[in-house]
C-alpha cells in the first residue's frame, strides 16, 4: 500500500491532537500538513499548541516543528500538497460547510468529524462496518461539486455508536421501535475533569442537540441509496435522552428494542458474536478484529474495563434480558473520542483509500 499524504484540519483542537497520536506510525497514512485558524497560522505547532496538549502520549518532535497553515485563508495553498484532509474544527455551521466544501472542489477529498454536512444526501455518513455499500454515492456528490477527485465523506456523531453496531445485525428481524438513554463521558464535551470540574460527583440532563441527532442519524445509516441520494429509513422509531455522566471516556447506552419477528437471545447473541463489515475483510490496520463483544457477566460491560478493548475501536454489550414493554433490553458502550471520534474517521479514511477513493 503507498503511503498517502494527509492534511489535518483543525489541527490544534482535541480531535485534531487525537488525530495526530493516531497517525503517528500509521501504516498507511502520513502526517505532512496541519491547519487551524489564522490564531495559529505561522506558529510551529507547538508554539502554536501552548500548553494545550491533552493526549496521555507525547506530542511527536516531528509535529511540534511543523508550521501550523491558515485553514481558510491557506487552501489553496493546502489542498495540491495533500492527497486528503481530516477536519474537525470549531467554527459556525455555515462556514465548516463552505470550508469543507471548498477543500472538495479544490480537488481535495475531506473526511469531516464536524456535523455541518451530515444531513446532506449525496454525503455519505459512514460507520465503515455497518454501511460501506454508501460510499458508491461519493460518484453522485462529484457531479454535484463539479469536481473529478474531490469529496466529502463523514462519521456519525459519537452519542449513536454503541447502540447502532448493536442493533445493526438485528435489522433483518425487522427493528420497529428503540429506546436508546446514553450515558456520555465529559471528553465528549472536549473537557477532562481539571477544566470541567463541576463534573465531580454531578450529573448533567441535558447535552445541546445530542437526542436530536442520536435519533436522527442512525435513520440515515440504515438508509439506501436511491435516484443519486441516500434515503433515510422510515421504517425504524427511535427515542433517546442523552445524559452527561461524570466518566472522563466511554460512552454507555441502555437500549430497548422491539423487533417485527422477535429473535431468541441466544440467536441475537450469535449473530453479534458472528458480525464482520468490509474493515473486518479488509483487515484494515484500524479494525477491530471483533467489533461486537458480547458479556455474559451481569456487571459487564463496564466503562473503566472495556472502553479501551481493541484500541478502542470495539464495542461491548451486555445484560440481554427480555422487557416487560419492549421485546428486549440491553446495555452497549464504544469509546467516544476513539471509535466514535478520530479512530473512526480514520477506520473511514482507511476504507476510502482501500477502496482507491484517494487514487488520482
Ligand atoms: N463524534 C465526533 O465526530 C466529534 C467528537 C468531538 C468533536 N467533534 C467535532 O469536531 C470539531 C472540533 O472539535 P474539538 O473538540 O476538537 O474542538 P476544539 O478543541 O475547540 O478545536 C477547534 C479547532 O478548530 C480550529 N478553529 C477554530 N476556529 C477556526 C477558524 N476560524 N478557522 C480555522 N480553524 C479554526 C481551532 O484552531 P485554533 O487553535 O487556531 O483556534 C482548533 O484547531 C467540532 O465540530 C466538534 O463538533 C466531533
Amino acid at each position: 500500500m503507498k503511503k498517502y499524504k494527509v492534511g489535518i484540519i483543525g489541527a490544534t483542537g482535541m480531535v485534531g491532537q487525537r488525530f495526530i497520536t493516531l497517525l503517528d506510525n500509521h501504516p498507511w497514512f502520513d502526517i505532512t500538513l496541519l491547519a487551524a485558524s489564522s490564531r495559529s497560522a505561522g506558529k510551529t505547532y507547538a508554539e502554536a499548541l501552548g500548553s494545550r496538549w491533552m493526549m496521555k502520549t507525547p506530542l511527536p518532535a516531528y509535529v511540534a516543528e511543523m508550521t501550523v497553515y491558515d485553514a481558510v485563508e491557506d487552501a489553496e495553498k493546502i489542498a495540491p500538497q495533500v492527497d486528503f484532509v481530516f477536519c474537525a474544527v470549531d467554527m459556525k455551521k455555515d462556514e465548516i460547510k463552505a470550508l469543507e466544501e471548498r477543500y472538495a472542489k479544490l480537488e481535495c477529498p475531506v473526511v469531516s468529524n464536524n456535523s455541518a454536512n451530515r444531513y446532506v444526501d449525496d454525503i455519505p455518513m459512514m460507520i465503515p462496518e455497518i454501511n460501506s455499500d454508501h460510499i458508491a454515492i461519493i460518484e453522485e456528490q462529484k457531479k454535484r461539486l463539479g469536481t473529478t477527485h474531490g469529496f466529502i465523506a463523514v462519521k456519525p456523531n459519537c452519542s449513536i455508536q454503541s447502540y447502532v453496531p448493536a442493533l445493526a445485525p438485528l435489522k433483518k428481524f425487522g427493528i420497529k421501535k428503540v429506546l436508546a438513554c446514553t450515558y456520555q463521558a465529559i471528553s465528549g464535551a472536549g473537557k477532562n475533569f481539571e477544566t470541567w470540574p463541576e463534573m465531580v460527583d454531578n450529573l448533567i440532563p441535558y447535552i445541546g442537540g445530542e437526542e436530536e441527532k442520536s435519533e436522527k442519524e442512525p435513520l440515515k445509516i440504515w438508509g439506501h441509496i436511491e435516484d443519486g441520494k441516500i434515503v433515510n429509513a422510515d421504517d425504524i422509531e427511535i427515542t433517546t435522552q442523552c445524559l452527561r455522566v461524570p466518566v472522563s471516556d466511554g460512552h454507555m447506552a441502555a437500549v430497548f428494542v422491539t423487533f417485527e419477528n422477535k429473535p431468541e437471545i441466544d440467536e441475537i447473541k450469535k449473530l453479534w458474536k458472528e458480525y464482520k463489515g468490509e474493515p473486518q475483510t479488509l483487515e484494515l490496520p484500524s479494525a477491530p478484529k471483533q467489533f461486537l463483544n458480547y458479556f455474559e457477566e451481569d456487571n459487564y460491560p463496564q466503562t473503566k474495563l472495556h472502553r479501551d478493548l481493541e484500541g478502542g475501536m470495539a464495542v461491548s454489550i451486555g445484560r440481554i434480558r427480555p422487557d416487560t414493554q419492549y421485546d428486549y433490553k440491553f446495555v452497549c458502550l464504544s469509546h467516544n473520542t476513539l471509535r466514535g471520534a478520530a479512530g473512526g474517521a480514520v477506520l473511514t479514511a482507511e476504507l476510502l483509500a482501500a477502496k482507491g477513493c484517494f487514487d488520482r
